[in-house]
């Protein structure tokens, strides 16, 4: 390994040491984490997410007991290399990756937020789906919390580590179909309540929306 990089690496196993996870009424939150160096800019079912203070660079740890899932994704985003959705991957560890800073908005936090949500952006996931398919991969998980819209109009996938399994997922062809049959109707508000994207989440990991997305 070369000087900086060598440099880097200490610095980024520094950081992950820094992190402390704390578990709490089935959740995890950080209770404290380096701040000169660190935010926090977001969590998810395996990991929290920091951004890397004066670079564009973000640190992915992956909590307790999903430290293994760090090698996997890894792996993966080396497979990806170079299909443009997908995040480029710097350095890995034990328990953590370091991928590109994305500045945007989740598709969730789209819709919260009442941003846009153009037609091209689903023909763009698309694109990167059947791009990450030709190279062997699966393409799964791939949902609102998944999908970054970034500031300068182009669309990110992250969370890439179910994309090796065998398993069949539905869940983007969904929500293009959900897409389809409700967003794009003029009258279909297009700033909705967090809470209640939070429940349609709900019943749609009970499997209870089907019927109306058939
Ligand atoms: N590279 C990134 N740039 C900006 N935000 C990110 C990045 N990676 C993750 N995030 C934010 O952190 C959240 C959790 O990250 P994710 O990789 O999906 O973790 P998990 O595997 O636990 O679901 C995402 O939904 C997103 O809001
Ligand atoms: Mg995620």
């Amino acid at each position: 390994m070369k000087g900086t990089a060598c440099k880097e690496k200490t610095l980024y196993e520094h950081l992950v040491q820094s992190v402390v996870f704390k578990h709490y009424n089935k959740e995890v939150h950080v209770q404290s984490f380096d701040k000169a160096y660190l935010s926090i800019i977001g969590s998810g079912r395996s990991a929290y997410v920091f951004k890397l203070e004066g670079t564009n660079k973000a640190l992915k740890i992956f909590y307790p007991p999903y430290e293994h899932l760090a090698k996997k994704e890894a792996g993966i985003y080396d497979l990806l290399k170079g299909i443009p959705s997908f995040p480029e991957l710097y350095d890995s560890g034990e328990n953590y990756i370091i991928i590109d800073f994305i500045e945007g908005h989740t598709i969730f936090e789209c819709l919260v937020k009442g941003i846009h949500i153009n037609e091209s952006v689903l023909e763009e996931v698309d694109r990167n789906i059947e791009a990450a398919r030709q190279r062997g991969l699966n393409p799964s998980d791939i949902h609102l919390h998944n999908i970054l819209l970034t500031t300068d109009g182009s669309v990110k996938i992250i969370d890439v580590v179910r994309f090796d399994q065998i398993k069949h997922c539905t869940q983007w062809e969904d929500l293009k179909k959900g897409y389809h049959k409700f967003y794009r109707k003029r009258l279909f508000p297009k700033k909705l309540p967090h809470k209640l994207l939070l429940l349609i989440a709900f019943f749609y990991k009970k499997n209870l929306l089907s019927r109306f997305i058939t």
